[in-house]
């Protein structure tokens, strides 16, 4: 009996293929190219805010902490390795407080402020104007500074921008010089003002629509060809915000902006834990991140009637996870840890961005440095890479990208009545030709094989990284500080016209076919 048994057990293992995981169906339309994915997609965003700036990114040039002319050595090349395309500076809330004068001229003479909004701590002001700048260049970014409308007023910010970028020898000019810089600076984009809703002002719409045209009227670059003036935009799903902003000042602006964080258990005073997690807020994070793609969706239905020619862009410049702060922290400080769960979570983000490439030109994750869900923590001489770094640095080959349709069929995951599509992707044909796919297994528990059908494209080579980790919330420390990072993708099946390859659970891959 014995021995039958292993015979059947033995032809079943033969019959059967060596990997029964779930199954999916991709098909790629790679002949049916879409909008540009802006490298702006990848941007970050870096407060005043914790340690987000001091000692995150500026350190000082007495530091005993290795660095360029104050800035962190450590965190720059980590930076420059992913090519971070913009940089959204100095908040935040912080911005709606912030007067740009405190921040220019000798660093002994500048003052000492109080920084209300996020901890009541000192703000010594040793970063400012300047100081981002040079960083920007130091990693190669462009320039996003956010103005304060909510407390200052429009002709501070117009002095701001003669100071950064007139060429003349106007009295600012001159000043600019006199503080170590002769070229004007290059300022790329210029926000007017920041969540005008909240700690921006608590204003009304319409308010604010007309606040933005008066602005919008003096804020004239002095040089460059181009400063492209962003409108504050909705919280999440305040779609009577957006009806009225692009009401009343559409045509003035170069892009609206949109500001909306995950939270795992989608309530404020209790959002949950960065790590220790059960499974229910796994797939509550992941399922309350999705909602990104509705906000989108409808926030841009109402742009397309007042800009059917998508001229304005939407910059999703704050978004990202949000949990509760970790017990003995400063709760003003944001430091939060970041796991495998914010890996995905900031993988299906980009696919969501890259599906809407022609309205979604920018977006600034929050935050890149110690705060929020960043890419880097610091503990004085210490950094690692967390995951959502990771994610970064495999996303990188979408940065000015062609984005391709890609349709995906796969099961659902599901826990506890909520339930999410188990695999989400996105396409696009690189600047070399090649053709990437970002692919997610949201099930963290089950491996999942997929089959893409690729039309459009002749591949003999399929190639790519992987990253996953056993846990769910298995994230990288300063004692441990590479438990997890991508792995080279280890078995594809390129047959024909069809890519055949298995995601681990909870993983982020992104394939290159060549
Ligand atoms: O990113 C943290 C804060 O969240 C920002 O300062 C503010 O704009 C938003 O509410």
């Amino acid at each position: 009996m014995r021995s039958i048994l292993a015979g059947i057990v033995a032809a079943l293992a033969f019959a059967l293929p060596a990997f029964a995981a779930p199954t999916a169906s991709l098909v790629l339309h790679a002949d049916q190219p879409g909008a540009r994915i802006e490298p702006e997609v990848q941007g970050q965003f870096a407060e005043h805010l914790g340690r987000g700036i001091y000692e995150g990114v500026w350190v000082g040039e007495g530091s005993s902490i290795p660095n360029t002319r104050g800035f962190r050595n450590d965190v720059i090349a980590a930076l420059k390795r992913i090519h971070v395309p913009v940089v959204r500076w100095p908040g935040g809330c912080f911005a709606d407080t912030y007067n740009w004068r405190d921040g220019v001229g000798p660093r002994k003479d500048r003052p000492t402020r109080v920084n209300n909004n996020w901890g009541g701590v000192e703000e010594p002001n040793a970063f400012g104007t300047h100081e981002f700048f040079e960083f920007a260049e130091l990693i190669g970014a462009k320039t996003y500074v956010s103005g304060n409308l909510g407390s200052g007023s429009v002709r501070e910010m117009g002095e701001w921008i003669e100071y950064l970028t007139t060429p003349t020898r106007s009295t600012l000019g001159q000043e600019r010089r006199r503080n170590g810089r002769e070229a004007p600076f290059k300022l790329d984009y210029f926000g007017v003002g920041n969540e005008a809703w909240g700690c921006g002002g608590s204003m009304r719409p319409q308010f604010y629509a007309d606040l933005f045209r008066q602005a919008a009227t003096f804020l004239r670059p002095g040089s460059g060809p181009t400063l492209r003036k962003v409108a504050v935009g909705p919280s999440a799903d305040d779609y009577a915000w957006t009806e009225a902003v692009m009401a009343g000042a559409g045509d003035q602006m170069d892009a609206l902006s949109l500001h909306y964080y995950t939270l795992p258990t989608g309530d404020w005073n209790h959002k949950g834990a960065a790590v220790g997690f059960d499974e229910a807020q796994w797939i509550g994070a992941l399922s309350r991140t999705l909602h990104m793609d509705e906000l989108i969706v409808r926030h841009t239905a109402i742009m397309d009637r007042y800009d059917p020619k998508k001229r304005v862009a939407l910059a999703v410049d704050e978004w990202g996870a949000w949990y509760d702060t970790e017990p003995g922290a400063n709760p003003g400080f944001l430091f939060q840890q970041n796991t495998m769960r914010d890996a995905v979570l900031a993988a299906v983000n980009l696919n969501i961005f890259h599906h809407h490439a022609d309205r979604v030109r920018m977006s600034n994750i929050a935050q890149m440095a110690n705060v929020l869900q960043a890419m880097v923590l610091t503990d004085r001489e210490k950094m690692v890479l967390t995951p959502t770094y990771y994610v970064y640095d495999l996303y990188q080959v979408f940065q000015g990208a062609t984005a391709l349709p890609l349709e995906v069929q796969a099961p659902n995951y599901a826990l506890g009545g909520v339930s999410v599509p188990a695999v989400h992707a996105s396409a696009g044909r690189g600047l070399d030709g090649t053709v990437h796919i970002g692919v997610v297994n949201l099930d963290p528990r089950s491996p999942i094989e997929i089959s893409v059908k690729l039309e459009g494209v002749h591949a003999t080579i399929a190639t790519g990284r992987v990253l996953t980790a056993s846990a769910m919330d298995a994230h990288n420390t300063f004692e441990a500080p590479d438990a997890v990072h991508p792995v080279p993708l280890a078995k594809t099946r390129l047959r024909g016209d069809t890519l055949v390859l298995v995601l681990p659970a909870k993983s982020v891959t992104v394939v290159d076919l060549k």
